[in-house]
C-alpha cells in the first residue's frame, strides 16, 4: 500500500444519491483500484453503508463509516454500533472528527471510547485530532492535540491486540471546506510532535498519519512532500468521483 485515501462523504449525499453515485461509477472505481497502490475507502452516511457495500463489494474498495457508538450495545437511541458497521460490511470508522465533536459535544474520553469500540469489532479507526484557527494563531496546536490524543492512546494500549496501527488523521479545523491548507514545514512539526507523543505514551507501533482539510488535486503534490503523511481523508472532493479520481492518480 502507498497511501490510504479515504473519502468522507460526509452528508453531502441522500440514501438515493449516494446508492446511485455508486452505481455509476461502480466500473471505474474498479478500474481505479486496480491500477492504485493506493488503499480506497469511501464512507457513506449509515444509511447507505449496507447497499453501497454490495455495490463496491468486487472493486477492491474499502468501505468505512463516519462514527459509531461509544458503547457495545444497549439502550442508546440513535446510536450505531461498531459492530453492527462491521456487520454491514465496513473496514474502517472514522471517531472524533471535528464535526462529530462539535455537534454531538464530543468529549476527548468519548473520542477514545468510540476508538476502543471499533478495534473491538474488529475495524480499523481512524481517529480525528486537530485544532481551531484561534488556538492555531494562539500557536497552541501542539496543547490541543496532546489533550486529544491521551486518552486515544491510552484505549489504544489498553484494548485487545490487533495488527492494524492506529490510524490519526490530523485535520487542522480552520482548513476544512475553506481551500486553505497549512504549509509543509508546519505540517511537519505537527506530524513529528504526533509520532513523539505516541512514543512516549508508550504505543508499540508507528501509529499511520493522515492529513485531512481542502485536499484537492491542485494541493495533493505538495502535500504528499511532507513524507510523514502516508493518507488523506478527503471531504468535499470525494463526492465528484472525476475529482476523487485524479486525486488518487496523482500521487
Ligand atoms: P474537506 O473535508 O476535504 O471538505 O475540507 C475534510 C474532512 O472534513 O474530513
Amino acid at each position: 500500500m502507498n497511501y490510504l485515501i479515504i473519502g468522507n462523504w460526509k452528508m453531502y449525499l441522500t440514501y438515493a444519491q449516494a446508492v446511485a453515485w455508486a452505481h455509476l461509477n461502480k466500473q471505474e472505481l474498479h478500474s481505479l483500484a486496480r491500477a492504485t497502490n493506493n488503499e480506497l475507502v469511501l464512507c457513506p452516511s449509515f444509511d447507505a453503508l449496507s447497499d453501497i457495500s454490495k455495490i463496491i463489494k468486487t472493486t477492491g474498495i474499502a468501505l468505512g463509516a463516519q462514527d459509531c457508538a461509544a458503547h457495545e450495545h444497549g439502550a442508546y437511541t440513535g446510536q450505531v454500533s461498531a459492530k453492527s458497521l462491521k456487520e454491514v460490511g465496513c473496514s474502517y470508522c472514522i471517531v472524533g472528527h471535528s464535526e462529530a465533536r462539535h455537534y454531538q459535544q464530543l468529549d476527548n474520553q468519548t473520542v477514545a471510547q468510540k476508538m476502543v469500540q471499533v478495534r473491538k469489532a474488529g475495524l480499523t479507526p481512524i481517529v480525528c485530532v486537530g485544532e481551531h484557527k484561534d488556538a492555531y494563531e494562539a500557536k497552541e496546536t501542539f496543547h490541543i492535540i496532546a489533550e486529544q490524543l491521551a486518552p486515544v492512546l491510552l484505549g489504544y494500549k489498553n484494548s485487545p491486540a490487533h495488527e492494524d496501527p492506529l490510524v490519526i488523521a490530523y485535520e487542522p479545523i480552520w482548513a476544512i471546506g475553506t481551500e486553505v491548507t497549512p504549509d509543509n514545514e508546519y505540517l511537519k512539526a505537527v506530524y513529528q510532535f504526533i509520532l513523539s507523543t505516541c512514543q512516549e505514551a508508550g504505543l508499540q507501533r508507528t501509529p499511520l498519519l493522515l492529513y485531512g482539510g481542502s485536499v484537492s488535486s491542485e494541493n495533493i503534490q505538495t502535500l504528499a512532500k511532507v513524507k510523514e503523511i502516508q493518507g488523506f481523508l478527503i471531504g468535499g472532493a470525494s463526492i465528484n468521483f472525476q475529482k476523487f479520481k485524479k486525486i488518487v492518480e496523482l500521487i
